[in-house]
């Protein structure tokens, strides 16, 4: 058994650290004065959360949703269950999501329909990738780390078939 496969690099380390410190920067500067709660969607948003919160100077708290995702294939089943449920009360505070990418934007749609009944004063959403597709579908995040193309992506918390997520960078995968 050898080491991990390394994909050809879309986003370097340092790309991502860079980019990661601009979000953080930006977030403590729009919610200075507040104590905003971040919610981390499993698995694929950790790796993004825990860096992320590191350069944000605010008294947030932190919690986490798990959500299914597409198992082992690479498309959407356009079916989400919530497998993991909040373990705080969001209503009127200020909630931010962290989700890895989006594509289809099936997930964020319902998670925060859902999110958006338990009457939180604010609800927003930082996601570190955003695919082509959904930007030119009009679904836009308030934070965004990267627009990216609409290939498969791993590493930097983003698995396939649960491989990848331990990757420092973020790899396209081949088809
Ligand atoms: P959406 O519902 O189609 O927007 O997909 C969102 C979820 O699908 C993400 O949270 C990921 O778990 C997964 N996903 C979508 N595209 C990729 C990818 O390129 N690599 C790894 N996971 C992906
Ligand atoms: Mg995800």
């Amino acid at each position: 058994m050898s080491g991990l496969d390394r994909p050809e690099a879309l986003l370097s380390e340092q790309q991502l650290r860079d980019r990661v410190c601009a979000l953080g920067r930006q977030i403590t500067e729009d919610y200075a004065g507040k104590a905003p709660l971040l919610i981390g969607i499993l698995k694929g948003a950790a790796m993004f959360m825990v860096d992320l919160i590191r350069v944000i100077d605010l008294p947030l708290q932190i919690d986490f949703m798990a959500v299914s995702s597409y198992g082992a294939a690479t498309e959407s089943s356009g079916v989400v269950r919530i497998l993991k449920d909040l373990d705080t009360a969001i209503e009127g505070r200020d909630v931010m999501l962290i989700e890895d990418v989006i594509d289809s934007g099936l997930t964020i749609a319902y998670v925060l329909d859902m999110l958006r009944r338990r009457r939180p004063a604010s609800l927003k959403v930082c996601a570190l990738l955003v695919k082509d597709k959904a930007a030119a579908a009009g679904l836009k995040a308030d934070y965004v780390g990267f627009t990216i193309p609409d290939k498969f992506v791993v590493g930097y918390g983003l698995d396939h078939a649960e491989k990848y997520r331990n990757l420092p960078y973020v790899g396209v995968l081949e088809s």
